[in-house]
């Protein structure tokens, strides 16, 4: 028996195989798994219950959530924890057609509290493995530093990290923006880059598009998480487009925290026109409103977009994955597929 599939743009979309390059796991925390873990770790978190942390979720900028997000982690202990955390994430991104995911995590927030390192990595580790069996996604770490730190707190976390090298794929940054530039992490991202790893770095995102510049010319960026300011600065975008660098939009994260008022002023639109490569990511998905597929659904309502439009999306996201060419072409096969049996060949 033959299933058709509609070939309405929304329904590929959602179907469609996919990458998620920029969702940070403690942002994967649901507030369910927030109490549960609260409570069998004897953590009191500065929420009654689950509605009042729900509640919190009014977020006005980058630094309110922020506050939030780092309050809740405090829940994760165990590498039980840490597991039971990457399972429930990678579940929900198989249900939404994700087959490979990059997924930044922030051990500073960790370590600080008195939790190894090791702890918080082999956790995450147990779940990728797990997660890998059950529903055959791919997953790799990157580990992002906090950027309101001082360098040298930074610059030891990554001593830290040193011996575990072979088991992280990337070095990202993230936390609050504005008055902390790229540039403020050079030694940090000369000495991540020695170690043969990429570099990534949220930039332009509450940040002014000289940030975007920062983080390609001073870190070295291969790709740019959010960069969706770049469309106030016409050289930037010319040069995003010239070198062809990848942009992680995540729109939900960027109308929640006010980036953009309306998903009708998100600069996506202009992004695609102007030939960036962009993808299409959830960022902290337990306090945006939703996962991969919320984010498309949000998107496919304000904009309408075409298959070829969402095929470019999904193919994008492959492209600009830290995989290996073998692993890429294997995935475009599938979208391949996907499009093909749909009947809406691609462009
Ligand atoms: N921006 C900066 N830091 C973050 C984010 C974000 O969207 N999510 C988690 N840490
Ligand atoms: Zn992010």
């Amino acid at each position: 028996m033959t299933v058709s599939i509609s070939p309405d743009p929304l329904n590929l979309a959602l179907g469609m195989p996919k990458a998620e390059l920029h969702v940070h796991i403690e942002g994967t925390l649901e507030p369910e798994l927030a109490f549960a873990l609260a409570r069998r770790n004897g953590v009191s978190l500065p929420y009654a219950d689950e509605a009042a942390l729900k509640a919190a979720y009014a977020f006005d900028s980058l630094q309110s959530f922020l506050d939030v997000y780092y309050a809740c982690a405090a829940v994760l202990v165990t590498r039980a924890d840490f597991c039971e955390l990457m399972l429930a994430y990678l579940e929900r991104a198989a249900a939404d057609g994700v087959i490979h995911a990059e997924i930044f995590f922030d051990p500073q927030t960790h370590t600080a509290r008195g939790i190894p390192f090791a702890t918080v990595l082999e956790g995450l580790e147990d779940g990728l493995a797990e997660g890998a069996r059950r529903w055959g996604v791919s997953g790799c770490l990157i580990l992002c530093f906090l950027r309101h730190l001082p360098e040298d707190e930074c610059l030891a976390a990554l001593a830290g990290a040193e011996p575990f090298i072979g088991r992280i794929h990337g070095f990202g940054l993230d936390s609050s923006e504005r008055g902390h530039p790229p540039s403020k992490f050079a030694r940090l991202f000369a000495r991540c880059r020695a170690l043969g790893k990429p570099v990534v770095a949220h930039a332009g995102e509450e940040g002014p598009p000289a940030y975007i510049t920062e983080a390609l010319d001073v870190l070295g960026a291969l790709r740019i998480d959010h960069g969706v300011r770049a469309v106030e600065d016409a050289a930037v975008l010319a040069r995003l487009v010239r070198e062809g660098i990848p942009l992680t939009v995540c729109p939900l994260s960027n109308t929640r925290l006010c980036v953009f008022k309306t998903m009708a002023e998100h600069s996506l639109p202009q992004l695609l026109a102007a030939g960036v490569r962009v993808t299409l990511n959830s960022d902290d998905p337990a306090y945006f409103g939703g996962y991969l597929n919320a984010n498309i659904r949000a998107v496919q309502a304000a904009f309408g977009f075409d298959a070829a439009t969402w095929y470019r999306l999904a193919r994008n996201s492959f492209e600009a994955s830290f995989a290996t060419d073998e692993e890429k072409a294997g995935w475009i096969a599938r979208l391949d597929a996907w499009f093909a049996e749909a009947g809406a060949a691609p462009a």
